[in-house]
């Protein structure tokens, strides 16, 4: 290719955006290609267009009085049968996110490869492909376990699943799908930013970006065609998550549900949680940065919040719901982010570290797909059994509140089978050891005592 080719000129040219061509004659063929082929997956409208957005807020709440605390259901087991018998028909996929970067951790590699296992070192990715491993032994069908990495976590992620031999899972069932991405833009120009000559600055586009990732890709309609009918979906960061819970999906389809939400209740207003809330009449979800202070505070008579229906992140999507927010009109809006980004400049040839902000970022948030359905279902969860976040190194949700939760739900579990656990020894369970407490209770010699750490596994 030696010169670029004639209709991404005129394209740049009619966004205001040809600078990223410059040094293109210095340019080896294979970074020309690179470039073009970075060029081919951005939407230059759509950045024109989010630009011009640039003022707006980044979340418009209506008034307070068009909002209003969602109805949450308690725990209920009755639909149990139903979601084991979709278990069972291979209805259900499994789908993680982890394409974040975990920057907050400090952690280097892909979030996934945390050891977090208080006793064995077990990262979250073995975890959570343990407990797909149970699953599908236990109902006798491979249960889909899809992967949803980013540019910045796909390479790691596909190679430690295959050096570990996709923990016992057949590689067929584990599905890598990548989320995509988007450019920043230059704060006070809109022009789009650099990371070297060459080559565009790209982040992951946000979790959202699940949802597109799955029909850009192709899975959605490889899964619908292999007879999946609803996708549970979690993050990466929660160990204690129980993955296609039976009792939740049950609920799902017996109330036919175009999405489903677990729901941990709050007590603290600066718990970094998400609120679920009725919005106009509609489900949504209002992320803890966005939630008006005095709301946050607000309180009912009996002294509890007022918005306390805190969001772990826990969601089953029928896939024709899926299908419709992922084509056509229904697509999500990206979120606007004013951030610091290091990036290259042209002027001058270097790389410029902003010591303030100076850039647009661009990201969707896969809770934006609530209010578009028709029919939800909110269930409320036990915390202590199911959320243990791992977002820092230290303070709140942290690696040893982590490990501690972890602890804590194994010695209860292990208490209730009858065991006697000493104070203050780690003990853990592998997911395909046992994946709730009746099958530990049926698995635990009578009279056992624990008096120092212990990992039970197969
Ligand atoms: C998130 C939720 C919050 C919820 C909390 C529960 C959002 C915007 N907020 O907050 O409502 O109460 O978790 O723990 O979701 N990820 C990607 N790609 C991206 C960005 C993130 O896959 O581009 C993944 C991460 O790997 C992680 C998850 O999304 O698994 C959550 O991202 P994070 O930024 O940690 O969200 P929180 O602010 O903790």
């Amino acid at each position: 290719m030696t010169s670029p080719p004639t209709d991404l000129v005129h394209r740049l040219r009619r966004h205001r955006q040809e600078h990223v061509l410059t040094g293109w004659d210095q340019m080896s063929r294979a970074a020309r290609a690179h470039l073009v082929d970075q060029l081919a997956g951005v939407d230059l409208a759509e950045l024109d267009h989010l630009y011009t957005r640039r003022d707006e807020p980044h979340t418009a709440l209506p008034p307070r009085d068009r909002i209003a605390p969602l109805p949450v259901e308690p725990p209920t087991e009755t639909a149990v049968a139903i979601g084991e018998e979709a278990l069972r028909n291979g209805e259900v996929a499994a789908l993680v996110v982890a394409g974040g970067q975990g920057s907050r951790l400090g952690f280097d590699k892909p979030k996934g490869l945390f050891p977090i296992g208080p006793v064995s070192g077990s990262t979250l990715f073995r975890i959570h492909a343990e407990k797909v491993l149970a699953l599908s032994r236990r109902y006798g069908r491979a249960v889909p376990f899809l992967v949803m990495t980013s540019h910045a976590t796909h390479a790691d992620t596909v190679e430690y699943f295959e050096g570990e031999h996709h923990f016992g899972l057949s590689p067929e069932q584990v599905q890598f799908f990548q989320q995509g991405t988007m450019p920043a833009l230059d704060l006070a120009t809109g022009k789009l930013l650099l990371e070297k000559p060459g080559e565009l600055f790209l982040s992951p586009n946000g979790h959202g970006g699940t949802l597109t990732a799955l029909t850009d890709t192709g899975l959605l309609p490889e899964l619908k065609a292999a007879g999946v009918k609803h996708v549970f979906y979690f993050q990466v960061d929660n160990p204690l998550v129980k993955v296609c819970d039976p009792a939740f999906v049950g609920r799902h389809i017996e109330t036919q549900a175009d999405v489903s939400s677990k729901v941990v209740f709050k007590d603290d207003p600066a718990e970094k949680v998400g609120v679920l809330a009725e919005i106009d009449g509609r489900c949504g979800i209002i992320e803890y940065s966005d939630m008006p202070p005095e709301m946050n505070e607000e309180r009912t008579a009996d002294g509890t919040l007022a918005f306390r229906a805190g969001n772990p992140a826990v969601h089953c999507f029928s896939v024709e719901f899926l299908e419709r927010v992922t084509t056509g009109a229904d697509r999500l809006a990206y979120h606007i982010a004013r951030k610091k980004v290091e990036h290259h400049d042209l002027a001058t040839g270097e790389t410029v570290t902003p010591e303030a902000v100076n850039a647009l970022k661009f990201e969707l948030f896969v809770f934006d797909a609530l209010p578009l359905a028709d029919r939800w279902l909110a269930v409320q969860t036990t915390r202590e059994d199911e959320f243990a976040p791992l977002k820092n190194a230290a303070g709140n949700d942290s690696i040893d509140s982590c490990r501690r939760l972890m602890t804590d739900r194994a010695r209860r579990w292990l208490t209730a089978a009858g065991a006697t656990v000493a104070d203050g020894v780690a003990v853990e369970i592998a997911p395909t050891f046992a994946l709730d407490a009746a099958e530990l209770a049926d698995k635990l010699p009578p009279g056992l005592v624990v008096d120092e750490p212990m990992y039970f596994n197969v």
